[in-house]
């Protein structure tokens, strides 16, 4: 069969530019150490890398200062970071239907734990939260607001300045899950008014699995909920409380670190825009191709203004499962099927009761030739008599 299509890049972005797989594996072989731990030059090198990155990121974002970048695991880790450090008992906070797990779940965690009390804000039939339904939930008590940037399921990205703006005016923090935006969309700390961003390495920054960070605006203090070595200060009891050692712990993952520099690199060389505008363009070609297929069901796609390159869909009569497994088998495209870490989404769709929908995520090296692929293989299947249950 042909080589495998690849529309999960909603997932994860793969393959990766080839100078991210280069780069890491030359790193890794010379500079392979533990930065920030010992004095000689292999272990400053690496450090250099590390360091260099984080500056990056920094200036990515719009930051003031690559202390506050500190690196994590991916974005899961990031966020329950940010959610378990500035969240106490008596707060509340204000999210969205929009959220992935790695937000619902900590937020439903404190609510269990510490009677934490959280709102869940509707998106309209496009897909896009209203900033002042943000205004008017907010209390005397409300410490955050926590929002996904860029949907996962549907790909509306949110009005995240407007937003940012009135948490502001109110003296309440504003976070973003930049998980399937950072690398794509343009994010910049002051712009946006935002006191917390999460990012996750393996998606649109192209980098590998296992390294993400957050970004905290100075000001602002995230309390630790982990502890222990950082390779400073050794005698010192408790965890560090200056950024980035307050919220890194442990041996960061140092060839991760390297593919971001790499993948942020790639980014810069080809223009961060020009990038999202070709994987629109691809995704206008998706859109139009099954929006002409009789059975099938788009989401949030009336217009592409404000979206990113990810589409939700499913087949009259066809279970998403069993659609994804004849693109996968038959078809040899992968896809990705079921609620997608974000059941409120689906919850608010109605498509919780169909077993959620398929889901096409294009990327950087996706080409016209895959996305007519796709088209012709899900009107293949459309024609097909649903299997009787
Ligand atoms: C919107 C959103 N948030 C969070 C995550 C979690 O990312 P990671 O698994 O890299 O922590 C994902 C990944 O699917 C996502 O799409």
């Amino acid at each position: 069969m042909d080589q495998l299509i690849f529309l999960d890049n909603g997932a994860t972005s793969y393959p990766k530019p080839e100078e991210v797989y280069t780069f890491m594996d030359q790193f890794y072989r010379k500079y392979g150490v533990n930065p920030g731990r010992s004095g000689y030059d292999l272990c400053m090198e690496a450090g250099e890398t590390v360091e260099a990155t984080r500056a990056m990121l920094t200036q990515f974002f719009n930051g003031t200062d690559p202390n506050r970048l500190c690196f994590s695991y991916n974005s899961t880790d990031a966020l329950n970071l940010i959610i378990f450090g500035l969240m106490r008992k008596g707060d509340h906070a204000i999210t969205t239907n929009l959220e992935h797990n790695s937000v619902l779940r900590p937020l439903y965690h404190l609510k269990r734990d510490l009677g934490v009390e959280v709102d869940y804000i509707p998106f309209d039939k496009n897909g896009f939260v209203d900033p002042d339904d943000f205004s008017k939930r907010f209390r005397n008590n409300t410490r955050l607001v926590i929002i996904n940037h860029a949907s996962n399921v549907i790909g509306t990205v949110q009005p995240i300045s407007e937003i940012g703006r009135r948490c502001r005016e109110r003296g309440i923090l504003f976070a973003i899950d930049a998980s399937q935006s950072a690398g794509k969309i343009g994010i910049d700390m002051e712009r946006d008014s935002l006191d917390a961003l999460a990012f996750t390495g393996h998606k649109s920054l192209l980098g590998p699995t296992g390294i993400g960070g957050l970004y905290i605006r100075e000001g602002v203090e995230v309390r630790h909920t982990r502890a222990g070595g950082t390779g400073v200060r050794s005698a010192q009891k408790t965890h560090l409380d200056e950024y980035p050692y307050r919220l890194e712990y442990g041996t960061m993952n140092v060839m991760g670190v390297a593919g971001l520099h790499a993948g942020l690199k790639w980014i810069e060389s080809k223009g961060m825009d020009s990038l999202h505008h070709e994987e629109m363009r691809l995704t206008e070609r998706l859109v139009k191709g099954l929006r002409a297929i009789d059975g099938v069901t788009l989401y949030c796609v009336d217009s592409l203004a404000g979206h990113i390159s990810v589409v939700l869909f499913n087949i009259a009569g066809q279970d998403a499962a069993d659609v994804g497994t004849m693109l996968d088998v038959d078809h040899n495209i992968a896809s990705r099927t079921g609620l997608h870490c974000a059941p409120l989404v689906h919850e608010q769709l109605g498509t919780d009761k169909i077993h959620g929908g398929v889901r096409f995520g294009i990327g950087p090296f996706n080409t016209e030739a895959h996305i007519d692929t796709a088209v012709a293989a899900v009107r293949d299947i459309a024609s097909m008599k649903s299997p009787k249950k």
